[in-house]
């Protein structure tokens, strides 16, 4: 057993990180069986799934969403605030049920939740009925913590883990957009968040790794990458002095893969230079996610974000002016220690001024070991709820109107999958990120269309495919 130690994070800093190779050899010995998986949280997550269901594929698993049907129940979970904990631990209950019936159900629990020393715990302590516990940096031992799977609960979390594995492989969900991870971990530690400590310190990718890896995706007719990490515009930043975002992104430009997205920026490691690239090519699309968290310095600055909020608007405006017809969306947090009624005021206040196109807010949730779990959590509940209501209420707002300019427009939108809501309809995105519900489309999944709007709502667009 090895039990991940939270306090450990800082020190990784110092720690040389080794670029490694997998070796893939499986052997396909249950074949026939069936195993079900739930992911929780963020797009690594998902695309941490991607390379779970590869692993379970090799050792002749097949996929079932019928968990009552399912051999082997993994769980990817997520830990960044707590109702993700609870929602994890209710679902615990149902596989705690199943296997009352199946006793040779076995259950995996991974992802972000296990590397929290005290989460290994209560799992030993109090669910003992789950199998194997492994973390975000070993996923590549699940085949072998399935083969050899022990009588008592087997926990396998890395701690510390500088290693930056290339040759990974994927089952991935979509044959026509894919996530590509660009470098793992984060150094930023704004003080309320948990993710330094459960993906560890920033590792990135090789440039020619992350280009191949494109390369590849493109010939097999992937339309669109969205190059993943915590914190993209610091990639390179744990390499030599030349490697930067700004240099990466102009390579996968050159690709020409006709769609490039990324998430998530960090406002403090935008540069210039990145907005020029960003401009410059057409493959890139015109859409940034860029967390404010807070309009008030003083919560920023406890947040440890590293930047004012006059700091945010000049790049905001930059972005707005540098690259035509941008759309930004961005994180804010409500009831972070210390917020008064007057610095949520400020938050609404930049919402009013920026206009986002969309806004993902969350109430504040102390977590385990973080230097703000041990502020004082001293705004009530109720007050929290009713800051994310206003919040809410005003980004839903501008959502809504900058839809509304979308009305009657011919826009490019990437097909990517069937649409329930319409009749032979397609669901796609334009280049901005706006979800696009097109009718009588599901011929043209995969493809890039023009699509006229016919009507917008607050999260989406209705549209038709306009024959030119
Ligand atoms: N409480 C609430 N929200 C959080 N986030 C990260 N940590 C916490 C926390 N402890 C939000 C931030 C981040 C997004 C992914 O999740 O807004 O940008
Ligand atoms: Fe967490 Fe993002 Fe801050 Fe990194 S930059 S510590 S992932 S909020």
């Amino acid at each position: 057993m090895n039990l991940p130690n939270m306090q450990e994070a800082k020190i990784r800093g110092k720690q040389k990180v080794n670029y490694l190779k997998h070796e893939h050899n499986y052997e396909p010995v249950f074949k026939g069986k069936k195993f079900f998986l739930k992911t929780y949280g963020c797009q690594m997550n998902v695309h941490d799934s991607e390379e779970i269901r590869f692993y379970l594929n090799s050792l002749g698993f097949i996929e079932t969403q019928d968990m009552n049907k399912s051999d082997l129940v993994v769980l990817n979970t997520c830990a960044i605030r707590e109702n993700a904990h609870d929602k994890f631990y209710g679902f615990l209950g149902r596989c705690k049920h199943l296997k009352r019936e199946n006793p040779d159900l076995i259950i995996a629990v991974g992802g972000c939740m296990p590397q929290q020393s005290n989460v290994a715990t209560t799992l030993k302590e109090k669910h003992p009925y789950v199998d194997i516990v492994f973390g975000t940096h070993n996923i590549h031992e699940l085949p072998k913590l399935i083969l050899e799977k022990k009588k008592e609960q087997d926990i396998e979390v890395y701690s510390i883990e500088g290693n930056v594995y290339e040759n990974t492989q994927y089952i991935r969900d979509s044959k026509i957009t894919a996530w590509v991870n660009i470098m793992y971990g984060c150094d930023k530690f704004c003080t309320y968040c948990i993710v330094p400590y459960t993906r560890g310190k920033q590792r990135s990718r090789h440039l020619k790794e992350i280009v191949s890896e494109v390369e590849e995706l493109k010939k097999k007719g992937y339309q669109e990458v969205t190059l993943l990490g915590q914190n993209v515009n610091a990639y390179g930043k744990d390499l030599s002095k030349d490697e930067s975002f700004a240099n990466l992104l102009t390579s996968v430009a050159k690709t020409n893969i006709p769609r490039i997205r990324f998430v998530t920026s960090h406002p403090w490691d935008f540069t210039d230079d990145l907005i020029d690239v960003i401009s410059k090519y057409p493959n890139i699309m015109p859409y940034i996610h860029l967390p404010i968290q807070s309009g008030s310095n003083k919560i920023l600055k406890l947040m440890g974000r590293r930047y004012t909020k006059e700091e945010y608007l000049t790049l905001f405006n930059k972005l707005k002016t540098k690259i035509p017809g941008v759309s930004i969306t961005t994180d804010i947090i409500v009831g972070f220690p210390n917020e008064t009624e007057q610095d949520f005021l400020e938050t609404l206040d930049v919402v009013n001024t920026c206009q986002f196109d969309g806004a993902y807010t969350f109430i504040y949730s102390p977590r385990e070991a973080t230097p703000a779990s041990k502020m004082p959590d001293n705004i009530s509940l109720e007050e929290k709820e009713q800051r994310l209501r206003r919040l809410n209420e005003l980004v839903n707002k501008y959502s809504l109107n900058h839809n509304q300019e979308y009305l009657k427009k011919i826009v490019k939108v990437l097909l990517i999958d069937k649409c329930e809501k319409e009749e032979n309809g397609a669901f796609g995105y334009t280049e901005t990120m706006k979800l696009v519900n097109v009718k009588d489309a599901i011929d043209y999944i995969g493809q890039i269309v023009d699509v006229e709007i016919t009507d917008a709502k607050s999260f989406s667009l209705n549209g038709i495919i306009k024959k030119i």
